[in-house]
């Protein structure tokens, strides 16, 4: 079994940054799999708005030595795992940005057959955590990418009737100011791993896309 899995994020306060560590060490338990955390460029307009708040600064300068992504990531990987912080629902504008200049990889069908999941960050347990997944489905679809979510089976943290993040469609925390608890929980972090494990071994079984590409008839 061998993968290549990248970890593409954007996070403004740390706290997707600390759920993308426990996604990599989940991938980073199959054997044979090589793991790459990167960094989702800031945008100029929220880098204008937010410096200045001691939160933001010292997480940006926390994830400092995380590398940018690039494109030669994606073309490397044979599994993505998008982290973003949720806004208004949805994946953040930053990660969007990205996934925006992925045209030409789009046309060459570059993604198509690479494994696929996502976790996120919100500020409340019913700020969209699911809803921001699956919004990001449908540039991940027509990427022709295979969605990835986390079992139910294996993870009975996500069948909670408590405040604890992550659910079948993936991981997902929140900073929990107002309170002690550190995020992500032990919990978070649990379904974390296994979203991290599972594109893993799915990632290595896939075939090739492009074998896929040339051995499968248009029609
Ligand atoms: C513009 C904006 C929109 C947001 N929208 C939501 C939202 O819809 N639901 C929610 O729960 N939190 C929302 N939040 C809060 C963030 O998702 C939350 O603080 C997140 O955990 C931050 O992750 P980070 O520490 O990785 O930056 C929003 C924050 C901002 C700045």
């Amino acid at each position: 079994m061998s993968a290549n899995i990248v970890i593409p994020y954007y996070s403004s306060y740390g706290t997707t940054h600390k759920l993308a560590e426990a996604v990599a060490k989940g991938a980073e338990e199959i054997p044979g799999a090589t793991v790459r955390r990167r960094r989702i460029p800031e945008s100029p307009s929220a880098e204008e708005a937010m410096s200045g708040q001691d939160a933001y600064d010292a997480a940006q300068a926390e994830m400092e030595d995380i590398p940018r992504v690039d494109h030669d990531d994606l073309h490397w990987a044979d599994g993505i795992i998008w982290g973003t912080p949720t806004r208004f629902g949805n994946m953040a504008a930053q990660v969007k940005q990205f996934i925006d200049t992925l045209g030409g990889m789009w046309f060459e069908g570059e993604l198509e057959g690479k494994a696929t999941g996502m976790f996120v960050s919100t500020g409340s347990i019913h700020g969209g955590q699911e809803t921001t997944i699956l919004s990001s489905l449908a540039p991940l679809i027509h990427l022709g990418m295979v969605f990835v979510g986390v079992r139910y089976s294996t993870n009975p943290q996500i069948m909670t009737t408590e405040g604890v993040g992550g659910s079948p469609y993936g991981p997902a925390t929140m900073p929990r100011e107002e309170s002690d608890v550190e995020a992500p929980t032990p919990d978070e972090r649990k379904t974390a791993r296994a979203l991290g494990e599972r594109v893993a071994r799915v990632a290595s079984r896939l075939r090739d896309p492009k074998e896929e590409r040339e051995t499968t008839p248009a029609a």
